[in-house]
């Protein structure tokens, strides 16, 4: 996935430096090239491998005439990241050219016929048949815009794509088919992006456009067309982030400045209260859940499944958003299936959304407003976590959890209505505790002089084990994803009961393993674990009650927290310390934690 924007402003303005600006914005979805295309007279094309700053060091990117130009920052996946390969692709006439966040799967079919017909490709990427394609068809004597629209007629894959002609002076047009892309309408000037953050300190009225519909950006105005070439208008929204949300703020990275403000944001959250009554009132008769969803947000799901099944008794499964094709045969209209996703946009998410979709209820829990799942879903409940620019998730994260703390506690209360078999105690113990875990969030943030000593001591190990039991079990998984994705230590979370099943025969002397163990029932089982992997000479980091009484012979580092939070709402505390360990190691060892390798924000491939 990559990150493209696009900018028409009035004719005396420059578009590069507006468009170096709202590039630098996406860098989260791709860092290993970037270029940026604007036409004057003829087409300036500046580009080149290695993150924006780099590149701008030397190629001055903002230096462009013309007042009118589209960018683009890669992540590669089709020919490693090089100058050639980097966008904007061209045609051969040199006139023409493409940004494109997505994938074209038949590229090499169309490349060779274009190739046969005289085309002359310079770049390895899938993308570059975009450009030679809308070349064919206005050599043909179609414009840019139907050029374009005969063009995603011969596509297989995903796209967002905006395209610019020398032959069609002050105009940008632009497509899109399960890759995300937005159109902001600002004082005469217009624009494109892969996401909101990159136009804020533009305009914050946006729409969507639906897959297939072309948008014609000109000086003039905004003009959007469906696929049977009828003008339409758009819905559109207001963004209620502001530019400061999308700045680090004084942090060095996004990342640190995402864990310090979850406390806040779980506040906002917590607002949807009315929301989430409203669709639990219209959600009669389920009678089974399913979770689907992918890394971080299936971590958030597993959560839910403990939660729902103690409160409310149904029978909840829990399916990775990539495997849940198989799942399909057993939906039918009494199954509610939650999608959970930060971006709203992940591919495998969306796809088994439109699966399940004819046969069962559809409910997503997504943080971009009006992204592809919160559109596609029946009902939608946003997280307002703001804008995530980290790769890793943290406030996205916690507030997920919330808002599915806040569903399943609400579910319980309206079912209990009419079964006296559900026992509201648990919930109303939880809604007391859910007030004050901003609270408790607070206490873990000010540990972060010992959290940083610890990553400081632990740093150069090579594996790390996370186990937990129960509520505790998903904290050990998402501990240990944060570990390896912004460290690359390999980490590994496990149900605390599933040690003596196969890993025990790695505990051995100065294995670091992380025991996630909050007062419950599950507290003393835990123990149990920690002293077997204690027995063998692991280096036991034990997350638990400041008040535990955990001798030094049992662990070698303790993370104390409030002993008010209980195991039911321990995922929203125990994890915080989890990612700001994972954060300082990432820092010890020189990692990037807001750009993790290989890695981008939104994962629109599949
Ligand atoms: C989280 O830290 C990861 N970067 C990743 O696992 C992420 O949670 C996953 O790709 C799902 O993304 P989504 O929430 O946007 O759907």
């Amino acid at each position: 996935m990559c990150g493209i924007v696009g900018c028409i402003l009035k004719d005396n303005e420059k578009a590069a430096p507006v468009l170096l600006e709202c590039i630098s914005k996406l860098e989260y979805r791709g860092y290993d090239s970037v270029g940026i295309a604007t036409i004057s007279d003829e087409l300036n094309i500046k580009k080149g491998k290695g993150a924006i700053k780099e590149v701008n060091n030397e190629l001055d990117l903002s230096d462009m005439p013309g007042n009118y130009g589209i960018a683009h920052t890669r992540w590669a996946t089709h020919g490693k990241p090089s100058k050639e390969n980097a966008h904007p692709q061209i045609d051969c006439s040199g006139k023409i050219a493409v940004v494109h966040n997505g994938i074209i799967r038949n590229y090499v079919t169309i490349r060779n016929e274009l190739e046969k017909e005289g085309h002359v490709f310079k770049s390895q990427t899938d993308t570059e048949v975009i450009p030679h394609l809308i070349e064919k068809f206005m050599d043909k004597g179609l414009d840019l815009e139907k050029a374009l629209r005969e063009t995603i007629a011969i596509l297989d894959g995903t796209y967002a794509i905006a395209a610019i002609s020398v032959d069609e002076p002050n105009k940008i047009i632009a497509t899109r088919k399960d890759s995300p892309l937005i159109v902001g309408v600002g004082d005469e000037q217009y624009f494109i992006a892969s996401d909101a953050p990159a136009i804020l300190d533009y305009t914050r009225t946006i729409f969507r456009p639906d897959e297939g519909d072309i948008v014609v950006l000109e000086p003039s105005g905004v003009t959007v067309k469906n696929k049977d070439d009828e003008i339409i208008e758009k819905e559109i929204f207001t963004i209620d982030w502001t530019p400061d949300m999308a700045e680090k703020g004084g942090y060095e990275y996004f990342m640190l400045k995402e864990i310090n403000e979850q406390a806040e944001y779980i506040q906002n959250t917590l607002t949807q209260k009315e929301n989430i009554e409203k669709i639990i009132e219209e959600l009669e008769d389920i009678n089974r859940i399913c979770f689907v969803a992918c890394g971080t947000s299936y971590h958030a799901s597993l959560t839910g499944k403990y939660l729902i099944e103690s409160l409310v008794g149904i029978p909840v499964d829990v399916i990775l958003a990539s495997e849940f094709k198989y799942s399909l045969n057993a939906l039918n209209d009494k199954t509610l299936c939650i999608y959970i996703s930060q971006s709203g946009e992940t591919a495998d998410t969306l796809d088994a959304l439109k699966m399940a979709k004819p046969k069962s209820k559809t409910l997503g829990i997504v943080n971009v407003v009006g992204s592809a799942i919160a559109t596609e879903a029946d009902y939608v409940i946003y997280t307002h976590a703001g804008p995530e620019i980290g790769v890793a998730a943290t406030k996205t994260y916690l507030c997920q959890l919330t808002a599915i703390y806040l569903f399943a506690a609400l579910l319980s209360l309206k079912l209990a209505e009419n079964n006296d078999d559900i026992d509201l105690t648990k919930t109303t113990d939880l809604l007391r505790q859910l007030d004050r875990v901003p609270e408790f969030i607070e206490e873990v943030l000010g540990q972060s002089d010992s959290i940083m000593k610890m990553a400081e001591k632990y740093k150069d190990k090579s594996d790390f084990f996370f186990i937990g039991r129960g509520y505790a079990y998903p904290i050990a998984l998402e501990g240990a994803l944060k570990l390896k994705e912004i460290t690359y230590i390999h980490g590994e979370g496990y149900a605390a009961g599933e040690l003596k099943h196969g890993p025990l025969a790695l505990m051995d002397e100065g294995v670091p393993v992380v025991v996630v163990m909050p007062p419950g029932e599950d507290y003393d089982h835990t123990m149990s674990n920690l002293e077997e992997v204690k027995a063998r000479n692991a280096e036991v980091i034990a997350v638990t009650t400041d008040d535990a009484e955990i001798k030094e012979d049992k662990a070698d580092d303790i993370i104390g927290i409030n002993p008010d939070v209980s195991e039911i709402i321990a995922p929203l505390v125990y994890i915080v310390p989890l990612q700001m360990f994972a954060y300082y190691v990432a820092i010890d060892k020189g990692c990037d934690p807001d750009k993790p390798r290989n890695l981008a924000k939104s994962v629109t491939v599949n």
